[in-house]
């Protein structure tokens, strides 16, 4: 029997080349990191994972900017919050959060399903927290009714990053005792945090982000004053208690079972910040940022941060031209040219799209990207100028360091 080739069109179940996963997290996992996590799970309470978990212990404070502890849960980032709200708050407690975006508002959410009183301050989601309305309302607190000031550093939903040592010292100049709790899970180890220079009480991060990471390990660095809220109360818990968690990580061990492998992969993340050096992982994330934002503003559409002082290096929303909508664009550009863009979020559903460029990306990453967006553009019919993607070439060829 004759061999034939079979030239007629077959539906395609298989799509060469990468997928180019351009989320704002989770990100791409390089593969040092799958091939670090595909290792036999240990015993967890044996003297190889005590040394694994000090190791991690003493690779997470510099991520963080802390000499203090870093408590590792095995959940997403949404579990880290509640971490954050039940050791140090008690129903009823007062506090002060920002409608930056989708994300302050869930962690509200949160806050108001545990009974806390929350002083949420209305924003248009274009813009970051402002230091001034903080300082007012702790002004006007005078009986120190408030508790917690609550706020998000980089607003996945918007790309907007606020300013958290302004935060601080706003607090400082009302002369307030409130908490400062933030959310770090969109900026750690892609932007520029310093949780004890910057006086934070509580920070809350997750792995699936600039720790390229897959989701599953969540974050509280705490302050010597959120232990001591800790010690004086906080709300009934278990499966979130520092307490129990620092005791057993005193010698290496976890109260209940880590997640081990995910725990071999970020040993190896925290290596590879290390060998980048984090200065260098900042830049790199804010000289991506800037490419991006050169990219939008050549195609002639509209980048949704209102306030360049606030831009997120970490992710960009693009507004999308009146009478397109963001998800059908996605949609072309996800089946056209396997990649997968950030949805709008709640408000801005259909509203915007939301370009990560955030984790393990380099130039041609980022390059690719833009030309995925910028083919998905013209195919979509979405109307724009030609040559972002140049645009960003520009800038990244003109940036470079010899
Ligand atoms: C800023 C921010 N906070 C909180 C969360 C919630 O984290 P998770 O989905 O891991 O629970 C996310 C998720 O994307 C986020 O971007």
């Amino acid at each position: 029997m004759q061999y034939a080739l079979n030239l007629e069109r077959t539906p395609m179940t298989y799509k060469s080349g990468r997928h180019f996963l351009q989320i704002p997290g989770p990100t791409n996992v390089p593969d040092r990191i799958l091939r670090a996590m595909d290792r036999p799970t240990i015993d967890h309470r044996g003297p190889q994972f005590a040394r694994l978990a000090a190791e991690i212990a003493d690779g997470l404070r510099p991520v963080f900017g802390t000499n203090g502890p870093v408590i590792v849960f095995p959940s997403s980032g949404t579990g880290a919050w509640e971490a954050a709200i039940v050791n140090t708050l008690k129903s009823g407690d007062r506090v002060l959060m920002f409608e930056t975006g989708q994300f302050a508002t869930l962690w509200k959410r949160m806050a108001e399903r545990f009974g806390l009183s929350v002083d949420f301050v209305p924003g248009d989601w274009r813009r970051g927290v402002d230091p001034g309305v903080v300082e007012t309302k702790l002004r006007e607190d005078r009986l120190g009714a408030v508790k917690a000031v609550m706020v998000v550093h980089n607003e996945t939903s918007t790309g907007v990053a606020s300013r958290i040592p302004l935060v601080r010292q706003a607090i400082d100049r009302a002369r307030h005792g409130a908490l400062l709790m933030v959310d770090t899970i969109s900026s750690l180890a892609s932007m520029d945090y310093r949780h004890a220079e910057w006086g934070v009480d509580v920070s809350v991060g997750c792995s699936q982000k600039g720790l390229m990471l897959p989701p599953g390990l969540g974050f509280n660095a705490v302050s010597e004053k959120a232990l001591a809220a800790a010690k004086q109360g906080g709300m009934p818990r278990s499966y979130w208690d520092w307490e129990d968690m620092l005791k057993n990580n005193a010698s290496g061990f976890f109260p209940y079972t880590p997640a081990t492998n995910l725990l071999y992969g970020l040993r190896e993340a925290l290596a590879m910040l290390r060998e980048e050096g984090l200065s260098n992982v900042f830049a790199r994330h804010a000289r991506h940022g800037e490419a991006t934002r050169r990219a939008v503003r050549a195609w002639d559409l509209e980048i949704l941060c209102a306030e360049p002082a606030e831009y997120s290096n970490v992710l960009t929303a693009v507004m999308m031209p009146k009478g397109h909508d963001a998800d059908a664009f996605r949609t072309t550009v996800l089946e056209r040219f396997d990649m997968s863009l950030g949805t709008g979020l709640a408000k801005l559903a259909g509203k915007v799209f939301r370009i990560g460029h955030l984790g393990d990306l380099n130039d041609l990453t980022l390059l690719g990207t833009l030309a995925g967006v910028e083919m998905g553009l013209a195919v979509a019919g979405v109307p724009h100028r030609a040559g972002g993607t140049q645009e960003a070439m520009k800038h990244l060829v003109s940036s470079a360091q010899s």
